[in-house]
């Protein structure tokens, strides 16, 4: 029976970040020529964050197929782990911008939860620099065979109508052709064996993953390995040529850090406190968004520049240009200049979310040039959005 059942894949090549939610949504619209009957994520669980243009909206899908956008039967398979309060979340979150999931999703029954616990056990998780959501706790828990899976957590829940067994759903339902369009998380690089460990994730990120979610390699028809112009990776691991001025300017150009602009006397929490910004030097640690460590790799001082000023609900106020991001409750990240009241930014770490009081006001402006710098952004910009808008590598 296996000739009837078509597996196209979608697999990041790098360290993640490699617009694969945008791949496999343009491939399930049906605009690629091809009708699947199913989009399944088969590992990683609310670690990932698929970023998704539809109908005009931004969509972040961390667990929850991109096959929902078009109507698919859309399953998160054996090989992914269940945050159940990230997937609810996520599923409200989709609705409200008019995507309703619940006809569409499934859950395979031996697919794994993770538990408060596990999130627990992560919270303060520095050594690898996880996304600290619980991943890694859940999958060591599967294999010492001490985990729950979907279709114990959600017996009796209104859960349980969503539950598939994936060899029913793919070989016993019936005779008609299926064509799955599998949807990867995370990279090859961050593969739990083909990685650089322990600086990986905890699952099995290639195409040996995919056939774990019950597929023989006989059925993989198409794989689409999805690449970046430059490679980006979030972690612990320090690169030897951190320092290299050229990834300075690649990572500013491509807005792909933490980058911060702010005015002088702004305050910047430290390893050892907070320091006025002006202070603060190559070398020194500062925390993040989600209260990893990182070590400043360069400071730079800038002509006068547009300022906005938050203020948070909690009294903190922030002050950064319109373009520095801010880390928000659903895992997006949105422009000081774009935010909005009500919106909800985390501060520090995920423990702390404050909402703004006002909407950002502008301290004073100026502009400066940088000719030639845009110039170049232009050229990385032009092709990273080729990539993100269907520059696939098509792998056989
Ligand atoms: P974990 O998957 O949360 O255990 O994190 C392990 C490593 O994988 C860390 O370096 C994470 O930053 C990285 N990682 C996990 N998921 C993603 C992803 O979706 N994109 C990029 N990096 C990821």
């Amino acid at each position: 029976m296996s000739n009837r059942i078509f597996v196209d894949v979608v697999l990041d090549m790098q360290m993640g970040d490699s617009a694969k939610g945008k791949i496999t949504h343009h491939l399930a619209s049906g605009k690629s020529g091809k009708n699947y009957t199913h989009v399944l994520r088969g590992n990683g669980g609310g670690n990932a964050g698929h970023s998704i243009y539809h109908n005009g909206k931004k969509f972040i899908t961390h667990i929850i197929p991109a096959g929902v956008f078009h109507g698919i039967r859309s399953v998160i398979g054996a090989g992914c782990v269940i945050n159940v309060e990230g997937l609810i979340r996520e599923m409200h979150q989709l609705k409200s911008g008019g995507v309703d999931v619940g006809p569409y999703l499934r859950i395979a029954n031996n697919a794994h939860i993770v538990t408060t616990e596990h999130l627990h056990e992560e919270n303060g998780e520095t050594t690898v620099g996880t996304t600290r959501t619980g991943n890694g706790p859940a999958y060591r828990d599967k294999y010492a065979r001490m985990g729950v899976r979907a279709e114990t957590a959600f017996r009796g829940t209104p859960f349980a109508d969503m539950l598939i067994d994936l060899h029913t759903e793919f070989y016993k339902n019936s005779d008609n052709p299926i064509r799955v369009l599998y949807e990867g998380a995370q990279g090859f690089y961050l593969d739990i064996d083909w990685g650089d460990y322990p600086y990986v994730t905890s699952s099995h990120c290639g195409i040996g993953g995919v056939l774990l979610n019950g597929f023989n390699h006989k059925q993989i028809d198409t794989v689409y390995g999805a690449v970046k112009c430059y490679e980006t990776y979030v972690g612990a691991k320090q690169f030897e040529d951190a320092n290299n001025p050229l990834f300075a300017k690649i990572r500013e150009i491509g807005q792909e850090y933490g980058a911060t602009c702010m005015p002088k006397g702004e305050l910047v929490l430290t390893s050892f406190g907070y320091l006025p910004v002006e202070k603060v030097k190559v070398g020194h640690e500062v925390i993040t968004h989600i209260g990893r460590v990182r070590k400043v790799i360069n400071t730079s001082i800038h002509d006068k520049n547009v300022i906005y000023k938050i203020t948070l609900e909690n009294g903190l106020t922030l002050r950064t240009n319109g373009k520095h991001q801010y880390y928000m409750a659903d895992g997006s990240w949105v422009k000081a200049k774009q935010l909005k009241l009500g919106d909800e930014v985390i501060v520090h770490s995920q423990t702390e979310m404050w909402k703004p009081l006002k909407e950002p006001n502008f301290e004073f402006f100026e502009i400066s040039s940088w000719e030639e710098l845009e110039i170049l952004i232009l050229a990385i910009l032009l092709v990273k959005q080729n990539v993100e808008n269907g520059g696939i590598l098509e792998l056989h």
